[in-house]
């Protein structure tokens, strides 16, 4: 059992003095305690951030990124759980395929879940421990999607048409359809809205939304931020932040690529853009600078893609898992330090907020310098 002291983010409570005692789990939130750690006087205890729409790839592009580099990025940058998709080779759409996965992903420094693909083998993989389904637009023009879409496990949806298809870039009229039709069972989230317009529709259709900061922040000049969904014009990027005060999450969608791919002509060059470390710290400048209330980036960052994955992580009360992410008000410049992709447009982004310790699993995964070979769980299983 361990216990850390300070001022710490309740559940109701907000921003107190506290004692938090835990092995893997919250076991007690005490007013005090002698504790084995105290925070220095800047430093805030956070419930553990939660990127519910990461690209860790691993298995057969393993050159781009492996579980390693990608969840040591993701420790360094304050996110305790990864969600995983599954475009990587194999495709995870297969038992094996998704067999395969979940023991590579064994060695991951922090907790994660793992989405399959639209498939053959949904029946299957329902009884797997997977968390759900992702569905990219070409998918919608696939039968299996029959299978997917009665699936009762989470259908994370991606809205948008690829760079090659531009034109028709609203939420695709056949979710809706198919939503008002009761044709669909189970929870559906919308990934990635590129515009205001995208989370009111997912909102009104019944899904829940979330956003990445690239959207917020970017507009593409070149192949390093060519991304899918594409980057939209100033107009929409600046509307798109009146969202964030109503999405239920942020994810990074963390999608890395060697530094010569980005470096080919544009028209071939691949889409993604790789900044897992970027979210967390990002979320908590905007608290810091006064745009966001903590109760807004708290559920932004842990409790809302927590309560999208049906998970009880996300808060700091007793009985959730203890993965804490620790900041403190700094000024710094974004950089990377554990992923392959280590060149994002991001770099130099100026941060009031840094990621000081990451805990996962009641252990220490990140201390502000070291990343530790912690091993997370899958928290489907
Ligand atoms: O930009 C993107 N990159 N969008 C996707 O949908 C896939 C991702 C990737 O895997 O590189
Ligand atoms: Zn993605």
């Amino acid at each position: 059992m361990l216990r850390v002291s300070g001022k710490c983010y309740l559940e109701g409570r907000g921003l107190v003095e506290a004692c938090i005692e835990f092995d893997r789990v919250i076991r007690k939130v005490r007013s005090h305690c002698v504790p084995d750690l105290t925070l220095r006087s800047d430093e805030l205890l956070m419930p553990g951030s939660v990127d519910l729409h990461v690209h860790v790839r691993g298995l057969g592009l393993s050159y781009k990124e492996d579980v390693s580099s990608a969840t040591s990025e993701a420790a360094y940058g304050g996110v305790t759980l990864v969600g995983d998709m599954p475009n990587t080779h194999p495709y995870l759409n297969t038992a094996e395929a998704v067999l395969e996965k979940l023991r590579e992903m064994e060695r991951s420094r922090i907790d994660f879940v793992v989405y399959a693909g639209v498939g053959s083998e949904t029946k299957k993989l329902d009884a797997m421990p997977i968390a759900g389904y992702k569905v990219f637009p070409e998918d919608l023009e696939r039968p299996e999607l029959e299978d997917v879409l009665s699936s009762s496990k989470l259908k994370i949806l991606h809205p948008e048409v690829p760079n090659s298809l531009q034109g028709q870039r609203t939420l695709r009229a056949l979710w809706q359809e198919l939503a008002s039709l009761r044709l669909v069972r189970g929870r559906f989230h919308v990934t990635h809205c590129t515009s205001k317009e995208t989370v009111e529709l997912a909102h009104g259709s019944g899904f829940t939304a979330d956003l990445t900061p690239h959207h917020l922040l970017l507009h593409e000049s070149d192949c390093w931020d060519k991304v899918n969904p594409p980057l939209r014009d100033e107009t929409t990027r600046r509307a798109l932040w009146d969202s964030l005060w109503v999405a239920e999450a942020v994810v990074s969608d963390h999608a890395p690529h060697l530094p010569e791919e980005k470096r080919w002509h544009y028209d071939i060059c691949p889409p993604g853009i790789a900044a897992i470390s970027f979210t967390t710290p990002f979320i908590y400048s905007l608290v810091f600078r006064g745009v966001l209330s903590v109760d807004r980036a708290v559920q932004l960052l842990s409790k809302g893609p927590a309560t999208i994955l049906g998970l009880k992580m996300g808060e700091i009360a007793e009985g959730f898992a203890a993965n804490f992410t620790v900041v403190r008000r700094e000024y710094w410049r974004y950089s990377t330090a554990y992923t392959k992709a280590s060149h994002t447009p991001l770099d130099g982004y100026p941060l009031n907020a840094r990621v000081t310790m990451t805990f996962v699993q009641g252990k220490v995964a990140f201390d502000g310098g070291e990343v530790y070979p912690v091993r997370g769980v899958n928290a489907i299983a």
